[in-house]
C-alpha cells in the first residue's frame, strides 16, 4: 500500500519510518526544504533513539523516500496521513489548526484517486469535519473519507509504542474508511494490538482525554508529594501502594517537578478552551494546568531553601544537572528546568547546567544559564548540585567526587533517582520529592 505523510515532523517522521518498516511504501512530505535535503543526507531533524537506523535501513530498501512537493508525492496514496503541528495559538490557548486547513486545501487541489485522509495531529473535536468541508469544496472529484487516528507517542519510546501500541484508535464510521485503515495497521491487526473503532469525535476526544487524564495523575502524585514531606510519609511508598491496585495502576505515579514536553501542557490548555466553547467545564484539568504551572518555579526555590533560603542563596552557584522536560530527548518545551533555572536566576543565584542532549535548545531559553560539557564540571564549585532530569548518566554518580568538586555537599534530587538514606551515609546533606 502506497501511504503519504504530510509533515515530518516527530510524529509523522517516526510514523511514516515505522509504516515503512511495516512493508508499506511511504513518502514523507514537508515543506521546508532543509528538512528534506538534511533527510535525503540521513540526518535526522530530532533526536529520538533508534530513528536513524529505522529512515536509513528504510531509505535502503526503497519503501520510504521524503518529498516537498505535495502534489505529486501523493499521487497513487491510498492513506494520506496529516502530521504537521497543532502549536497552542498566541494569546487564547486554542490549537493552531492553521497548518493542518493548509494542507487540507493543497491535498484538495491534486487529490486524483479514491484516498482516505487521516488526520495524526492532535487535533480538537470538529476538526475532522472541517477537513471534510474543506475537501467537499475543493476541486477533487476523488472519493474521500476523512478519518482521525491519534498518535500516543512518547518521546525517546516513540518507535516501541508505535510498534507495539496499548491500542489503535480510528475514529471512522465508514466501511471504506475501517477498510483502508485495517490495511494500514494490518501487520499490528496480526500481532493481535487491539484497534477501537469508533466515531470520528470520539477518536479526537480520545485524545486529549488521555494525555489529560495522564497529566491529572501525575498532578495528583505530586501533591501527595507535597502532603507527604508535610506529614512525614514518604511518596515511593504511597505511589506504590496505590498503584498496585488495579484499577489505579502503578504508571504515571512518579513525583517530581512537573510535567512539560510538547504534548501534556498544549493539549490540556486545547481541551480547557474546546470545554470553554461547549459550556461544559472540566474544573479538574483547569486545576491541574494550575498546579502544574505554579509547580515549575516552586521547585526552584526548594533548591534555594536548601541553599539556606533567600538571603543566603544570593550569590551562591547551582550545578544543575538536566534541562530536557524528561530523558532521551532534546526537547526543552515547556521543560520545568525553565522554571527551575528562572526562579533561581530571579534570587540572584548563578546557575551551571549540563544535559547530554537538550543544550542547544536550552541555550536561547536560558541565555543566562552557563553551560558546560560534563556533568562534573557542572558540579564543580557548586554550593548545591539539582538533579533535574532523571537521565541514566545522572543516576550512578561518584558521589565521593561529586563531594570533593562540589563547593558544599547539598544535593536536590527533583527526580527521586537516590536512596535517601545512601546519599545521607555518603555526607551529603539531600532533599528529593515527598520524601521527609
Ligand atoms: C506524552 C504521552 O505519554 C503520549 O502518549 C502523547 O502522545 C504525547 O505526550 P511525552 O510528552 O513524550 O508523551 O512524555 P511522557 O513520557 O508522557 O512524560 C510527560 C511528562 O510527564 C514529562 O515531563 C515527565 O517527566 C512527566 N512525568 C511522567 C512525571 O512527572 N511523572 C510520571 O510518573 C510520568
Amino acid at each position: 500500500m502506497k501511504i503519504a505523510m504530510v509533515g515530518s515532523g516527530y510524529v509523522g517522521l517516526v510514523s511514516g519510518a515505522c509504516f515503512a518498516d511495516f512493508g508499506h511504501d511511504v513518502v514523507c512530505i514537508d515543506k521546508d526544504q532543509s528538512k528534506i535535503d538534511a533527510l535525503h543526507a540521513g540526518i535526522m531533524p530530532i533526536y529520538e533513539p533508534g530513528l536513524d537506523a529505522l529512515v536509513e535501513s528504510n531509505v535502503k530498501s526503497g519503501r520510504l523516500s521524503f518529498s516537498t512537493d505535495l502534489a505529486s508525492a501523493i499521487q497513487g496514496a491510498s492513506a494520506i496521513f496529516i502530521a504537521v503541528g497543532t502549536p497552542s495559538r498566541r494569546g487564547d490557548g486554542h490549537a493552531d489548526l492553521s497548518f493542518v486547513h493548509a494542507v487540507a486545501r493543497e491535498i484538495g487541489a491534486s487529490l486524483k484517486n479514491d484516498a482516505v485522509i487521516v488526520t495524526k495531529s492532535t487535533v480538537p473535536v470538529g476538526t475532522g469535519d472541517e477537513v471534510e468541508r474543506i475537501l467537499q469544496d475543493s476541486a477533487t472529484t476523488a472519493k474521500f473519507e476523512v478519518v482521525s487516528n491519534p498518535e500516543f507517542l512518547r518521546e525517546g519510546a516513540a518507535i516501541d509504542d508505535f510498534k507495539r501500541p496499548d491500542r489503535i484508535v480510528i475514529g471512522t464510521e465508514s466501511d471504506f474508511g475501517q477498510e483502508v485503515m485495517r490495511e494500514v495497521y494490518r501487520p499490528l491487526y496480526l500481532n493481535e494490538s487491539p484497534i477501537l473503532f469508533t466515531s470520528r469525535r470520539s477518536a479526537e476526544l480520545i485524545k486529549y482525554a488521555a494525555n489529560a487524564f495522564l497529566a491529572t495523575k501525575i498532578t495528583f502524585i505530586n501533591e501527595m508529594a507535597d502532603l507527604c514531606e508535610k506529614v512525614g510519609a514518604d511518596v515511593q511508598d504511597v505511589s506504590r501502594g496505590i498503584g498496585m491496585d488495579g484499577r489505579i495502576g502503578a504508571k504515571f505515579l512518579h513525583a517530581g517537578p512537573g510535567y512539560g514536553g510538547s504534548c501534556f501542557p498544549k493539549d490540556t490548555l486545547a481541551l480547557l478552551k474546546t470545554a470553554e466553547d461547549y459550556e461544559s467545564p472540566v474544573r479538574i484539568v483547569e486545576a491541574v494546568v494550575k498546579v502544574n504551572d505554579s509547580r515549575k518555579r516552586a521547585m526552584g526555590r526548594k533548591v534555594i531553601d536548601a541553599l539556606g533560603g533567600t538571603e543566603a542563596a544570593r550569590g551562591k552557584t547551582v550545578g544543575m544537572l538536566g534541562l530536557t522536560f524528561k530523558p532521551n530527548t532534546d526537547d526543552m518545551r515547556d521543560s520545568p528546568a525553565i522554571g527551575v533555572a528562572q526562579a533561581l536566576q530571579d534570587a540572584g543565584v548563578k546557575v551551571v547546567a549540563y544535559d547530554p542532549e537538550g543544550m542547544e535548545q536550552a541555550r536561547p531559553l536560558l541565555p543566562d544559564v552557563h553551560m558546560v560539557n560534563d556533568p562534573y564540571a557542572a558540579i564543580t564549585g557548586a554550593d548545591a548540585v539539582a538533579l533535574v532530569t532523571e537521565w541514566n548518566e545522572f543516576r550512578a554518580l561518584d558521589l565521593d567526587r561529586v563531594k570533593e568538586l562540589a563547593n558544599a555537599p547539598i544535593l536536590v534530587d527533583l527526580r527521586n533517582v537516590y536512596d535517601p538514606a545512601e546519599v545521607r551515609a555518603a555526607g551529603f546533606e539531600y532533599v528529593s520529592i515527598g520524601r521527609a
